[in-house]
This record gives structure tokens, C-alpha cells and sequence, in this order.
């Protein structure tokens, strides 16, 4: 059963989401066996960036019976000779485009949702079609984000990765004041209730609607018409404990990326969501030339035969925060280019999940003078995570299990049995 699933997804297509996906699932193999699953079903993404031979996919999974765990395509030798990503495995989507597989219902999602939640790794990661429909937001976690995929060079993705914020919140709650929901036996008039408040919720998710601009203004209403109800206090909770996480990818500088990229990000979150999460970079991955020939050639970057550059000797900066970690945390920051010791996937070890980041940090930002390298932006991106699976609750970065409407329900109202829709 995984630790984590964590889904890549962007709102918007084309962005980047297969290639920081593929990437960063290699990546954490090194550290723990890692399954990337394609839920991109219409174009098999995936499979089309890492081009080896697959017996089972996700044809094979719906239409001939076999469990997820046989649809693994594992790297064959010839792509890992010295065996970095034995840790890794990838699901991949149908060869063609079959409408049941593509663009399946509820009982086959639940399906997959459930076999998703038992596949054989610690980490799973999912890269997600585009797109805001309930195939994509259904594979979300609902208390953060996962990681969004956006970049400062097209302004319109920034919008849509906000979206998925929204869409996600919105899900959940849509789900815990549903007609059905125990909410309604709690109230003094259910039948009101439930019009005035899924109203309240149609006007904030309704962008051409000013009078209810997001969530924060969507409670203060709530709390105007309920009083003084302990589920005004949950739902606060979901919006305030929301955690976003994203990546920009085709970085292009950090202050380029800011006026195009993050700043209208957070600008638009604020605006029609709320401004009350908390929200995290965890990285860049530079515009780089190796990064699409390796995708044009369906070999990701990371499995890239190595090419013979020099190993970077340590520069006086890495040497003084090799110094300073050590002073302030007992902990060594190792200035060396990354070479695994073993070829085995280690466990992370979180008392050196901060020295791996600042590190790849390190080592990311020194190098930049001379040549950007997309390898760094990866290990920096995966040190960010690894410290975020090693410290944070797993509520806060990624799920723990995909789990449905029933789920979610049970999680805010434990003791009532939900009465049927109306
Ligand atoms: N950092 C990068 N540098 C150079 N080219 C890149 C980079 N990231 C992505 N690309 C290129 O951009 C294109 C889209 O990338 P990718 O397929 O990863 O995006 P996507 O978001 O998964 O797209 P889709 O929505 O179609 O699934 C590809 O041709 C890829 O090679
Ligand atoms: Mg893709």
C-alpha cells in the first residue's frame, strides 16, 4: 500500500506536467520504490515519454482483469545499467484511444481509485490529463493541491492551475452539503437550508457573479444564516489548512517568473479562492533543449547516458553552508554531485531531509553561472519533497488514499449515516 500518492496535474495541457512527472517519479525512486501512473488515457503520455516495451496497461486492467500491480512496466537494464531506478515502475495508459478506458465512469474509477490505493510502492505518482472535469479532480487529494504544473510562459496555464485549487475546495464541499449529507439532520430546517446554502455555493463558484468574490466571503454568509454550527467550523478549517504546492516549469529567472508566473498565481487564488492558504514552491525546472530531446527521443532526461561532464568541485558558497548546516543543525551538507551509494532505493531519512534540500539548492543555484542543468532543478524538487513526505501531516502534500464521496463524508460527520438524495 503507497505512503503517498501525489498527482502532477496543471489545469491547462501542455505545460509540462508528463515531463516533471516522469522526472520526479524516477527521482524518488532513487530514495523508495515509486510507481508513476498515466491517467492522461486519450494520449498515453506517458508511455509515449519513456519509450520501452509494455506488456500490461491500463487496457489490460479494465478490459482483460488483470490487477494494477501486473500492469507495472518495470526499466529494462539496458535503460538503468547501473541500476539507479530499480526502484521505479510506471502504469501506462491504453495504446489507443478505447472510450471505456478513456474516459470511464464512476464504478470504473472507483476501480482504479481502489487499485491505486494498494499498488505495491511507497510513493505513487499521477500524471494527469488536462483539463478540470471530475476524471482529474476526482484523482485529487482534497486538503492540498498535489504538485501544479505551471509556467511563466503561458499566463493563461497560471490561471488554470488556480482553478484547480478551486475545483478541488469546491469538490469536497459540494460534497459535504450535497442533499444527502448528515449536515441536514443537524439543522433546524433541512429543506431551506440545503437551497440556501448549495445557492450560496452556486453564486462564489460562479466567476460571473461579484456579490460572492470566494470562500472567505462563501463563511461569512454561512456563518450569517447557520449561527453559531460546529460544521462552519470544519469547513473554515478545510480552507485554511489547504495546501498548495507548484513547480514551474520552462523557468526562465526568478524575477521573470514572478511577475508572469507567480504573481498572478497567488493574485487569482486570492481572488476566487481565498487568501488564507498556504502556498509552496517546490522548484523549477529550466527551458532546456535536453529536457525535449529526451522527451522527442522517449527517453526522460533523467535516463539520459551520462555525458562525461566533469564533477563540479565544491565552490566556496557550497563550502560555507556545508559550514553553516553543520553549526546550527549537527548535519552535513554533502557538496559532491549526487551519486547514490547504493543502487538499492534508500528509505529518506528525515534528520538529513533539511541538509538534502539545502544542498540541492546549493548545488542547483552555484551551477546555474555556467550551464542550467535540469537534473539539478529534479533533485531539488525531490529534496523539497522528500522533506515535505518526511515532516509534513500526510494531509498536507499529496493523500494517503484516493477516496470518494462516501469517504469524504464520513470524515466530517463520523457518527451520521448519510439519508438518501432527494
Ligand atoms: N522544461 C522544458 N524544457 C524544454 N521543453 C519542455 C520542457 N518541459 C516540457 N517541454 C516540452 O513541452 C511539451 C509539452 O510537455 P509535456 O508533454 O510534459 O506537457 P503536458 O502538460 O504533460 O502536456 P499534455 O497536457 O498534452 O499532457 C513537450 O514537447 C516537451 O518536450
Ligand atoms: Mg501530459
Amino acid at each position: 500500500m503507497p505512503k503517498r500518492i501525489i498527482p502532477v496535474s496543471s489545469g491547462k495541457g501542455g505545460v509540462g506536467k508528463t515531463t516533471v512527472a516522469t522526472n520526479f517519479a524516477l527521482s524518488l525512486s532513487r530514495f523508495a520504490p515509486t510507481i508513476l501512473v498515466d491517467l492522461d488515457t486519450g494520449t498515453s503520455s506517458v508511455r509515449n515519454s519513456i519509450g520501452v516495451p509494455v506488456a500490461n496497461d491500463l487496457y489490460h486492467f479494465f478490459r482483460k482483469g488483470r490487477r494494477l500491480d501486473e500492469c507495472v512496466t518495470s526499466l529494462p537494464d539496458s535503460w538503468d545499467p547501473d541500476g539507479l531506478y530499480r526502484g521505479f515502475g510506471f502504469v501506462a495508459g491504453p495504446l489507443h484511444l478505447i472510450e471505456e478506458v478513456t474516459n470511464f465512469g464512476p464504478e470504473k474509477k472507483a476501480r482504479l481509485c481502489d487499485a491505486i490505493n494498494e499498488l505495491p510502492a511507497d510513493y505513487v505518482v499521477l500524471d494527469m490529463k488536462a483539463g478540470l472535469d471530475a476524471n482529474v479532480v476526482d484523482f485529487l487529494p482534497w486538503s492540498n493541491s498535489g504538485i501544479l504544473v505551471f509556467t511563466p510562459h503561458l499566463p493563461s496555464a497560471t490561471l488554470a492551475a488556480s482553478d484547480i485549487v478551486k475545483a478541488i475546495l469546491f469538490r469536497k464541499l459540494r460534497i459535504v452539503f450535497s442533499p444527502s449529507s448528515p449536515f441536514y439532520t443537524q439543522v433546524k430546517d433541512p429543506r431551506t437550508t440545503t437551497l440556501l446554502v448549495n445557492d450560496l455555493l452556486d453564486e462564489v463558484e460562479d466567476v460571473y457573479e461579484p456579490g460572492l468574490p470566494n470562500l472567505d466571503a462563501f463563511l461569512v454568509d454561512l456563518a450569517a444564516a447557520l449561527g453559531d454550527h460546529p460544521v462552519l467550523e470544519q469547513v473554515a478549517r478545510t480552507v485554511e489548512h489547504f495546501r498548495v504546492h507548484y513547480v514551474l516549469n520552462s523557468f526562465n529567472g526568478v524575477d521573470e517568473a514572478f511577475d508572469t508566473a507567480v504573481k498572478p498565481f497567488v493574485e487569482n487564488l486570492v481572488r476566487t479562492v481565498s487568501e488564507r492558504m498556504t502556498l509552496t514552491n517546490l522548484g523549477w525546472v529550466v527551458r532546456s533543449d535536453e529536457i525535449h530531446q529526451g522527451n522527442c527521443r522517449k527517453r526522460p532526461v533523467l535516463l539520459a547516458p551520462p555525458d562525461g561532464r566533469p564533477a563540479a568541485r565544491p565552490t566556496r558558497g557550497e563550502r560555507e553552508l556545508d559550514a553553516l548546516i553543520r553549526e546550527t543543525t549537527g548535519l552535513t551538507a554533502d557538496p559532491r554531485p549526487r551519486k547514490p551509494v547504493s543502487p538499492v532505493p534508500v528509505r529518506p531519512d528525515p534528520e538529513s531531509a533539511l541538509a538534502r534540500e539545502l544542498d540541492a539548492l546549493n548545488r542547483m543555484y552555484h551551477r546555474r553561472g555556467n550551464r542550467d542543468d535540469p537534473r539539478d532543478n529534479f533533485d531539488y524538487l525531490t529534496a523539497r519533497a522528500l522533506h515535505l513526505l518526511d515532516r509534513a501531516r500526510p494531509s498536507e502534500f499529496g493523500t494517503a488514499r484516493l477516496v470518494g464521496p462516501a469517504e469524504i463524508l464520513r470524515s466530517f460527520f463520523p457518527g451520521g449515516a448519510a439519508r438518501p438524495s432527494r
